[in-house]
């Protein structure tokens, strides 16, 4: 019985992988070298840019390209991208998110089926408008912290660090409930030393296969970090149980120790690979679109100088103590943070292992096809964004968004798997933006003038972003 499943199981596999072979053969893509077929883009990052800007008129509505011996194929117009993403049945993550386990953990994103969706409904519910309210607090006590400690530096700054540091901090509190007063636990935490290796991976074809990456030094320092990750998690988790008064759920810790209080299939391993989750969802994603988003204030400072009057305008009315809806109404802001994200998706890649066989007009993708979508891809497609490489943050005035496909946009992904932290991170960013606004002009500096981006799981600024501050 079990051999007649594997071999069924392989068959499978085997079926799909050919099936994507031979429509990889047959549309176009850019040139594969041996071996490492078309790999060595994510090293390039000025030829993946060409490749992104002209590949609808190039290739078509999708493109092939190989990592290594892998087939893939790439689409990017909304009507497809919906027919993915908007699907309840085409839920399934690909073999690129098994390479990304010590980065995002074994959790909401990684995990798919069953699991996936029950632990999706559990979590989700609890992130209501009580929920983000008590979130926004947090926002606002760290944002405090951050303009203090820049106006203790010169004002000549790489902003990319400070708001990497604070947007963890926010992330210590809110997942494990430890204040930013607690530096000795943050200073141990290892969520600040992730180190990223699936670049490595996919440049380097032996690497793909478990068993020999296993082998490599870049195997074990992944698997170190990973269970450094596991054990400090565990050890917050413990701490908690054994401290826990009844009925308090400050922390997303505590969140999810209700959850499986209350389902005994959320386990303790359940409750560590979530937390692990969270931690690294909310990390980079997010401090990457905040810096992006200033970078473009800095160089258009006639968009900065009108997020700002708006910003001013509400603050004033809160006494710098923004609510949820103080910041929903900062709608201006909302848009320039929404045109960073259209240029520097902070995820540039979203990927999806097709569960069923789907026609796309004349094209027909078979069942298990790896199918990958970039929002920089989609985000850049002339017809939807004219003049696309251009930063106008009138684009997402709502008068002018109403004719655009709602698959045009999808930083956060969209459909059944979008991002379940959308509206936590806009609130983040606009918390932390709006502070900055309100103490400072914000000048770009002449070595950031030009951004290089490095395209990794999330974008950066190649040499971060430089920035100079001056008080107001
Ligand atoms: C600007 C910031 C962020 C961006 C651009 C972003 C983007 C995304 C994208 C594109 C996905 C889909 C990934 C995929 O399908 O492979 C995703 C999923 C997810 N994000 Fe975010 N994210 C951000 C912030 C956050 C934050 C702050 C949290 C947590 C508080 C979070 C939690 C998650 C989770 C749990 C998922 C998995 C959802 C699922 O598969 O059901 N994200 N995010
Ligand atoms: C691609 O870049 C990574 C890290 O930047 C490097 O380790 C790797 O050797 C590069 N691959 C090639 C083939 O140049
Ligand atoms: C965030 O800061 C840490 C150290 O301060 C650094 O190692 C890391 O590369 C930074 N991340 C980004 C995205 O800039
Ligand atoms: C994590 O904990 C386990 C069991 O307590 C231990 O064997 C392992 O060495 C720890 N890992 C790291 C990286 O410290």
């Amino acid at each position: 019985m079990v051999i007649v499943l594997f071999v069924l199981l392989l068959y499978k596999e085997l079926l799909a992988y050919f099936q994507t072979a031979l429509l990889a053969f047959k549309v176009k893509g850019p040139k594969p070298l041996p071996f490492v077929g078309n790999a060595l883009l994510i090293n390039d990052s000025k030829k993946l840019e060409k490749i992104g800007s002209d590949c609808y008129e190039e290739y078509g509505p999708v493109f092939r390209a190989w990592i290594s011996f892998i087939p893939t194929i790439f689409i990017y117009q909304p009507d497809h991208l919906q027919a993915v993403l908007g699907s309840s049945k085409q839920t399934d993550k690909n073999f690129l998110y098994s390479y990304m386990h010590n980065f995002i953990g074994e959790g909401l994103i990684t995990n798919n089926g069953y699991k996936w969706l029950t632990h999706r409904k559990y979590i989700q519910s609890y992130f209501n408008i009580n929920y983000l309210d008590r979130c926004v607090k947090t926002f606002s006590k760290h944002s405090k912290m951050l303009i203090k400690k820049l106006d203790n530096s010169d004002g000549l700054i790489k902003i990319t660090n400070f708001v990497n540091d604070s947007v963890l901090n926010v992330l210590h509190e809110i997942v494990f409930g430890l204040q930013a007063e607690d530096e000795e636990l943050k200073t141990k935490s290892p969520f600040r030393k992730g180190k990223l290796l699936v670049h490595e991976r996919l440049t380097k074809p032996w690497m793909l296969f478990e068993f020999l990456y296993r082998l490599t030094s870049y195997g074990d320092m992944e698997i170190t970090q990973k269970s450094k990750l596991q054990n400090f998690t565990k050890q917050v988790l413990e701490n908690k149980k054994a401290n826990r008064k009844v009925n308090r759920e400050h922390s997303l810790l505590d969140i999810f120790i209700k959850i499986s209080e209350t389902h005994f299939d959320f386990t303790e391993e359940d409750i560590i690979n979530e937390a692990c989750t969270f931690m690294l969802a909310g990390q980079d994603s997010v401090s990457s679109a905040i810096s992006f988003t200033l970078y473009f204030l800095a160089k258009y400072t006639e968009y900065q100088d009108r997020a700002r009057e708006e910003v001013d305008e509400i603050l004033d009315s809160c006494e710098n103590n923004p609510k949820v809806s103080d910041l929903n109404d900062m709608k201006y802001l909302g848009c320039c943070i929404k045109e960073a994200l259209r240029l520097c998706p902070s995820v540039p890649i979203i990927a999806r292992k097709l569960s069923e066989k789907l026609v796309l007009d004349d094209i027909t993708l078979p069942s298990g096809c790896n199918v990958f979508i970039a929002p920089y891809i989609t985000h850049r497609l002339k017809h939807l964004y004219p003049n696309p490489e251009e930063y106008n943050p009138e684009r997402f005035f709502s008068e002018n968004g109403k004719s655009r496909h709602p698959y045009s946009f999808i930083p956060f992904s969209a459909g059944p798997r979008n991002c379940l932290g959308y509206k936590f991170a806009m609130l983040e960013m606009k918390t932390i933006i709006s502070y900055l606004l309100r103490n400072y002009c914000i000048h770009l500096d002449q070595r950031s003038d030009k951004l290089n981006v490095l395209y990794r799981i999330t974008l950066r600024a190649k040499g971060g972003i430089w920035i100079k501050l001056e008080k107001r």
